[in-house]
């Protein structure tokens, strides 16, 4: 397939859900060959089946990427099927409570410095010696949280704080070897996290993250995956060491701005991508994978 990443070999982790799977599918059409990577229980081979048939070029990858030998397996497996690796997107992530500092449950702690913190120390480090052949580069989910924080779930804004200064280091000492660092850091986007059925958050929370957010919405993987297409090309040859926001304006607002926005300002945009697994991410801990 032609497009901006045409010629690139990607590997995507937590590729099956949520905005992972929205940009596995957005690469896949810009004419990456997508590795699509996450647990064993995650639909990865059912994304990579649909990139497949929609005339695009994907395989699935299964395995817990916080362990050094699967992150090493990931990357090979690309290396041995596609014969490079460009780009490494650090996707994979949890977000499995919410609660006040004082009641937080260790093992939701250690289970996000496990999946947020570990899975992008792994993988950026397995990934570099191919990187450092094809001058490629590597974008990890950051977040608004990581930033300003975010009450009733402290560790978790701290996790993604980590990324964001771990990107940036990168940024500078692998820009000698050719590579670029970057961090898309969404706000709240339309996946299981952010959903009281399907999440950790309650009623509350949800309507408090929307009426914070000034586009009064929240927004789509598409809509996240399009900046992901964008830092991931050579479009961005200039860029590294950024945190880009895709955040609907939530981390520069204060008060209940959302409110302010009504009817059909207030849609999703419909976009091009078929997604399927929004909201099947899990949001609990999985024992198997603590
Ligand atoms: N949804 C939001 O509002 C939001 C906001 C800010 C940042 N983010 C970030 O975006 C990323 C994706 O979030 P999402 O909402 O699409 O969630 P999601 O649960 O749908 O996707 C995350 C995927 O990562 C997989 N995963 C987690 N740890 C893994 C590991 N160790 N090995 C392999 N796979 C693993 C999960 O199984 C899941 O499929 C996360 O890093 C998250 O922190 C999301």
């Amino acid at each position: 397939m032609e497009g901006r990443l045409a010629n690139k070999v990607a590997i995507v982790t937590g590729g099956g859900t949520g905005i992972g799977e929205a940009i596995c599918k957005k690469f896949a059409r810009e004419g990456a060959r997508v590795v699509v990577c996450g647990f064993p229980e995650d639909p990865v081979e059912e994304v990579a089946k649909a990139i497949r048939e929609e005339g695009g070029t994907a395989i699935s990858f299964t395995g817990d990427i916080s362990l050094e030998p699967n992150a090493k397996r990931c990357v090979e497996l690309a290396v041995k099927q596609y014969g490079q690796l460009d780009i490494l997107i650090n996707n994979a992530g949890v977000f499995p409570a919410t609660s006040l500092l004082q009641d937080y449950p260790t093992e939701a702690f250690e289970y996000m410095l496990k999946n947020n913190v570990a899975s992008t120390f792994m993988m950026s480090r397995a990934a570099l010696p191919e990187l450092h052949k094809t001058h490629g580069n590597i974008i990890s989910a950051g977040s608004e949280a990581g930033l300003i924080g975010i009450a009733q779930n402290t560790p978790y804004g701290g996790t993604k704080g980590f990324n964001h200064a771990f990107m940036r280091g990168l940024a500078v000492e692998q820009a000698q070897f050719g590579v670029r660092c970057n961090c898309v850091c969404p706000g709240p986007i339309d996946t299981a996290w952010t959903h009281k059925e399907t999440g950790p958050m309650d009623k509350e929370m949800e309507q408090s993250m929307i009426q914070a957010t000034p586009l009064g919405r929240r927004g789509t993987p598409e809509e996240v995956a399009n900046v992901y297409a964008f830092l991931a090309s050579d479009e961005a040859s200039y860029v590294t060491g950024a945190l880009y926001f895709v955040d609907g304006g939530v981390t520069v607002a204060k008060g209940p701005v959302g409110d302010k926005v009504k009817g059909s300002l207030k849609k999703e945009p419909n976009g091009t991508l078929k997604t399927e697994h929004s909201l099947d991410g899990h949001t609990q801990i999985r024992e198997e994978h603590q």
